[in-house]
């Protein structure tokens, strides 16, 4: 762990809106393509802002570590906002990946915007 950032493992060992959400207003799934790891959102949507998103990831550390920081960091964002977030903002905010685990921060990203895409199509 000693790669990780301080951020990564805070997060890690103490990961945020982690667990289920009943009947979520958008969600999706997705797996990432270089290692197999999955990741799984659910949002509460308010008017266009996300009032809430929890997670069910099965991955590394910094598979858990991204979903705990976007789930904490998009709370109150509108949608377009959210859409907007990079894997590239997600690795920055949680100080950094080792090179060889860049593709990890791919997961959140993904997965928030489907599941607001998933939203989206769900009322129209
Ligand atoms: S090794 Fe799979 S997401 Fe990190």
């Amino acid at each position: 762990m000693a790669a990780y950032s301080d951020t990564v493992i805070d997060h890690f060992e103490n990961p945020r809106n982690a667990g289920e959400m009943d009947t979520p207003d958008g969600e999706a799934t997705v797996r990432n393509p270089v290692c197999g790891d999955r990741m799984q959102v659910m949002l509460r949507i308010d008017g266009e802002r996300i009032a809430k998103m929890q997670w069910l990831t099965r991955g590394c550390p910094p598979a858990i570590a991204t979903s705990s920081w976007t789930s904490e960091h998009v709370e109150g964002w509108t949608l377009a906002e959210a859409e907007a977030l990079t894997r590239e903002a997600i690795a920055e905010g949680i100080g950094g990946l080792p090179k060889d685990k860049v593709h990890c921060s791919v997961l959140a990203a993904d997965a928030l915007r489907r599941a607001i895409a998933d939203y989206r199509t769900r009322t129209g």
